[in-house]
């Protein structure tokens, strides 16, 4: 058997994985997370993150390798997130994953981070081509055409905050804690969504965009509206703004849906956790016969288990000293070589 090792550290979870390359299992997926770090800051501290991911790095290492079972002379392959991200996170994995190359003597994948989200859903499940790929995270919310490993075109994202954001912002201002998406989830499974009214924001920019930074807004304004904040409010403003977030993405989803041929629909991203979303996101299955891809819950947040698979079906670079993390989504051609 052979093993590829994935490393991911672009944004506040420190992960690395061990994939077996021919079958794509996951002999380990070990995420050291640093919500707690952050949550007294009500969001991530970029300098703080990359710092501790520089502590957290080579205990996740050994860990990874332990619940694998393997010794690092088994490894044949390393992947790393090289894009987007923050930039002193990519760094401190990008450093590391190279002087493991160069040490072992082994091939570097670089990977972009978003692409590896779109194939979440398919670890461990072969993919069904051509699919409708939804990235709905708290960095990023965005919708591709994908037609292979290889042929991935966005089709339209959000002009401003992401899915998740909304989501935090909202649980801010209702001071729920950080971070706010798990717990709006949970307060609206009690909670009276049609109790608030809050409409779907519409994008002067075109048909394939999505706003969510006016959903804050709203949020705001119901909440100081109330004369105290009883727990009824609170469940019941969580479920009318999971709601509003959830139309808004199926409504976009349905309107990708109706103007490509996919045969299926994926979904991915930390939001992909969110319970209403993947109650909806399952419905389409029959109302629009496509099958149905949900990431599973440990592979919707940041995770390297991810990044190995996609890079299961990428070419290694052939120089790895030139590899450099770019904060920003693009690729530079040259940095990747696909598979033909
Ligand atoms: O993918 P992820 O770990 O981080 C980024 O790469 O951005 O996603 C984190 C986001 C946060 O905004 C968090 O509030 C949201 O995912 N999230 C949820 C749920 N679980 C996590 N949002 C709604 N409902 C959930 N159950
Ligand atoms: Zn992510």
């Amino acid at each position: 058997m052979s093993f590829i090792l994935g490393i991911d550290t672009s944004c506040d979870e420190t992960s690395i994985a061990v994939l077996e390359i021919e079958s794509g299992k996951v002999f380990s997926n070990v995420i050291s997370s640093q919500i707690d770090d952050h949550a007294e800051f009500g969001g991530v501290v970029p300098e703080l993150a990359s710092r501790k991911h520089m502590e957290n790095l080579n205990v996740v290492y050994k860990k990874a390798l332990k619940e694998a079972g393997i010794s690092e002379f088994q490894i044949s392959k390393i992947a790393v997130t090289q894009t987007p991200g923050l930039m002193g996170c990519l760094l401190v994995g990008i450093c590391f994953a190279k002087a493991l190359a160069y040490r072992l003597k082994i091939p570097l994948i670089p990977i972009q981070h978003l692409e590896a989200h779109l194939f979440s859903p398919f670890i461990e499940k072969d993919p069904t081509f051509p699919f409708l790929g939804l990235v709905v995270s708290g960095g990023h919310t965005a919708y591709y055409a994908v037609n292979s490993y290889d042929d991935i075109k966005l089709l339209g994202q959000t002009v401003d905050d992401a899915a998740g954001e909304a989501f935090d912002k909202g649980a801010k201002v209702m001071g729920l804690g950080y971070p706010g998406g798990p717990l709006v989830d949970k307060f609206a499974q009690n909670g009276d969504a049609k109790r608030f009214a809050f409409t779907v924001p519409r994008v002067k920019m075109g048909e394939q965009y999505l706003s969510f930074s006016g959903i804050k807004t709203a949020v705001v304004h119901h909440f100081h509206s109330l004369e105290n904040f009883t727990d009824t409010d609170r469940n019941d403003l969580c479920a009318s703004l999971q709601t509003v977030i959830v139309k808004s993405l199926i409504q976009k989803a349905k309107y990708f849906l109706k103007r490509g041929n996919y045969k299926a629909i994926a979904l991915s991203g930390g939001v992909a956790m969110n319970s209403l979303l993947r109650k909806e996101v399952n419905q389409l299955e029959k109302s629009k016969k496509i099958t149905v891809f949900l990431s599973a819950p440990t592979f919707c947040t940041d995770n390297a288990a991810m990044v190995a698979e996609l890079a299961r079906f990428r070419n290694p670079i052939e120089d790895i000293f030139p590899l450099h993390a770019r904060p920003s989504q693009k690729l530079r051609a040259k940095d990747i070589a696909h598979k033909k």
